[in-house]
């Protein structure tokens, strides 16, 4: 299908761009009333992730609503590890939580690669598939999952944790079982985008949303290593990688065979520039806390991240997922600034 507004598959690739295109990590869901109207009728988050039409029509929201360039899968990076064996329920005001976790090699029986992916997930594909006939080429859709390392963290902790302190502990007490699992997750991970595109995603990202609690070795290791066989094995759409607190790592990370490499608010942009270079795109990287200051500040602030960037390979978005109490009136001026910015080069 024709796509009417490609900017961001166009500023992934490097390709010349009339202007910068703009959209927020976790738009979908968490800030909007219309959302929270849809999951209410549902029941809850899980329900709405497993019904196809409906993940669709909170998917399409925030394009009709808040003018992004670009839409984002309803689901959720924990899809992966449920349909591996461990089931997740997700506890209000809590997060995340599984009754089973990795602990022993016994349990690699709740780590099953085996499988197929187009059934076990069946409902993802399906809700791209809704999706992107409903968008009819509006905007491209972004497929995404999460790296294996942060899948990693939650199928041994079971949940969320500052410090992922049991995720880190069994990378020194048995690694050749952190390896075991992390390659497990990896190919179940590039199955499951290789059918995410197949299903009509035009760009897939993968969350690092944990990198920031591993030293370099550490994370080149256990994390970049898988990394580099997902960003290889996708070669049919613009792979972003997006590892958040991943500093010292940025330079190896843009090394990957990726399109774009997503930065964090703690990340100075010029910075970042010098340790990507400029065959890769940048995304970002406003601090989302911005968002909850006036908005003549809000558009100050926009250009000002704008007026940062020396090239055209940028796509705007903040620096991790929007808060859930933002006002979306804010991201209306946020992205209202981007679109009206002129980019200089
Ligand atoms: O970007 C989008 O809008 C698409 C949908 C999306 C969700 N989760 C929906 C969701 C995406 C891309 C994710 C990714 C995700 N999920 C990550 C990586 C990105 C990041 O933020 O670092 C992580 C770590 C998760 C795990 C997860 N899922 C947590 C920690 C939570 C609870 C707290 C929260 O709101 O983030 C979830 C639940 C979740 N996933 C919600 C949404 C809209 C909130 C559910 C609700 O309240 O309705």
């Amino acid at each position: 299908m024709d796509l009417k507004n490609n900017l961001i598959l166009r500023a992934a690739k490097g390709e010349s761009i009339e202007r910068y295109p703009v959209w927020l990590m976790r738009q979908a869901g968490r800030i909007l009333p219309e959302y929270r109207a849809v999951r209410a009728s549902l029941g809850g988050f899980k329900e709405l992730v497993e019904t196809p039409e409906f993940a669709a029509e909170v998917t399409i929201q925030p394009v009709d609503i808040l003018g992004v360039d670009a839409a984002i899968i309803f689901s959720d990076i924990l899809v992966v590890p449920e349909a591996m064996g461990l089931e997740y329920q997700l506890i209000e005001k809590k997060g995340p939580w599984f009754e089973k976790t990795i602990k022993t090699e016994e349990d690699l029986k709740y780590a099953e690669f085996d499988f197929d992916v187009e059934d076990r997930l069946s409902y993802v594909l399906e809700a791209i598939k809704i999706t992107s006939k409903a968008l009819d080429g509006r905007v491209p859709l972004i497929g995404f999952a999460g790296a294996p390392w942060t899948i990693f963290c939650y199928m041994i902790e079971g949940h969320g944790s500052k410090t992922f302190s049991e995720a880190r502990k069994m990378i020194y007490t048995n690694p050749k079982l952190a390896h075991e699992l992390l390659s497990r997750i990896t190919k179940v991970t590039i199955k499951y985008l290789k059918a995410q595109i197949k299903a009509g995603a035009h760009m897939v990202q993968v969350f690092d949303s944990w990198a920031g609690v591993l030293g370099t070795g550490q994370y080149a290791e256990f994390s970049l290593k898988y990394l580099e066989q997902i960003a290889s094995a996708i070669t049919e759409v613009p792979v972003t990688l997006f590892a958040k607190g991943a500093y010292s790592s940025l330079g190896a990370i843009a090394k990957l065979d990726c399109n774009t490499v997503g930065l964090d608010w703690n990340m100075d942009v010029a910075e970042a520039r010098a340790l990507v270079g400029e065959t890769r795109t940048l995304q970002g990287n406003l601090d989302p806390c911005a968002l909850y200051s006036s908005h003549a500040e809000v558009e100050l602030l926009t250009n000002n991240l704008l007026d940062s960037f020396k090239s055209k390979r940028h796509i705007v978005n903040l620096g991790h997922g929007v808060y859930p109490d933002v006002d979306p009136e804010k991201v209306k001026t946020f992205i209202k600034t981007v679109k009206n910015y002129e980019i200089k080069y």
